[in-house]
C-alpha cells in the first residue's frame, strides 16, 4: 500500500500539513494508518511525506510510525511524483502482486469496501472506489454564461483506494512524462488498461477544508453505532 501523504493542505489553511488535524484525538494520518493496518490485504505501507513534516514523523511521531510499521518514503512536488516514490521504494518485492494507492486524507474507508476494491483488482488487474454522482452536473466552457448537461448515469466520482497489478502501475508511470493527472487510474487506462469501478461511499470522504473534519466526526459517530450494534 502506498499511502501518499506529502501534500500541504493548502485548501484546509492553517499552519502545518491538514494530515496532522486530529479525529478523536489521533492525527489524520495516524487514523487512515490504523483503519488500514487492521485489513489482511494490507501489506507494506509506504507513506510519502514532505522534507518539511519529516522531523515531526521522525520525533514527536516515531514511536506510532515504528508501531505501526509505517515506511517514511519522500514524497515528492505533485501527488505522482509522491506515488512515483513509494513505488520505487516497494522496489523488486515479488511477493506482492497488487499495490493499492490510497489519499493519508481519506480516513474513513470502510473495510468492507477495500475488501471490494481488492477483489475486483484479482479479478481484473485494476479497480477503484468510486461513487455515483448523485446531482445533476452541468458543463460550461465559457465560465458560466452557457452550458449543457452531462448525462448523470454516466458520471462516478473517483475515490481512493486505487488498486493495480504491480506490473500495470509500474508501465503507467513509466510512460507517464509529466502531464498532469489527478489520479492514478488515469495514468493507467492512458497505457490502454480498463479500470473497473467499484461502488463505494460517501463516507469515504477526503479532508480537504476544515468544516469536513465535522462531517468525518459525523460519519465516525454512525460507524461506531453500526460496530457496537
Ligand atoms: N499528496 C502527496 N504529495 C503531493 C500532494 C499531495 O502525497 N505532492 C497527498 C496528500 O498529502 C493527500 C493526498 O495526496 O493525502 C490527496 O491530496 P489532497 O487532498 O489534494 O491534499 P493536499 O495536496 O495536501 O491539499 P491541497 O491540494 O489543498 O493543497
Ligand atoms: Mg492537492
Amino acid at each position: 500500500m502506498i499511502l501518499p501523504a506529502a501534500g500541504s493542505g493548502q485548501r484546509f489553511g492553517g499552519v502545518q500539513n491538514k494530515l496532522f488535524a486530529t479525529l478523536e484525538h489521533v492525527p489524520l494520518w495516524l487514523f487512515s494508518v490504523r483503519r488500514l493496518r487492521l485489513h489482511q490485504r494490507v501489506g507494506r505501507i509506504l507513506m510519502p511525506i514532505s522534507a518539511s513534516d519529516r522531523p515531526r514523523f521522525e520525533t514527536e511521531f516515531a514511536q506510532a510510525v515504528a508501531e505501526s510499521e509505517v515506511e517514511l518514503v519522500a514524497g515528492g512536488k505533485e501527488r505522482t511524483d509522491s506515488v512515483r516514490s513509494g513505488l520505487e521504494a516497494l522496489g523488486d518485492d515479488d511477493s506482492v502482486a497488487l499495490v493499492a494507492i490510497h489519499d493519508a486524507a481519506r480516513p474513513l474507508v470502510r473495510h468492507d469496501h477495500l475488501d471490494a476494491v481488492f477483489a475486483k483488482a484479482d479479478q481484473c488487474g485494476a479497480a477503484i472506489l468510486a461513487t455515483p454522482v448523485t446531482s445533476t452536473v452541468k458543463q460550461s466552457f465559457d465560465d458560466g454564461h452557457s452550458c449543457h448537461t452531462l448525462d448523470r448515469k454516466t458520471l462516478w466520482l473517483a475515490q481512493t483506494p486505487q488498486v493495480f497489478r504491480v506490473d500495470l502501475l509500474r508501465q503507467a508511470y513509466a510512460k507517464h512524462r509529466g502531464r498532469p493527472a489527478t489520479d492514478d487510474a488515469e495514468l493507467v487506462q492512458r497505457i490502454g488498461i480498463d479500470v473497473a469501478l467499484v461502488p463505494g461511499s460517501p463516507e469515504n470522504l477526503k479532508i480537504t477544508y476544515p468544516h469536513d473534519l465535522t462531517i468525518a466526526q459525523a460519519i465516525l459517530n454512525i460507524q461506531s453505532q453500526h460496530e457496537h450494534a
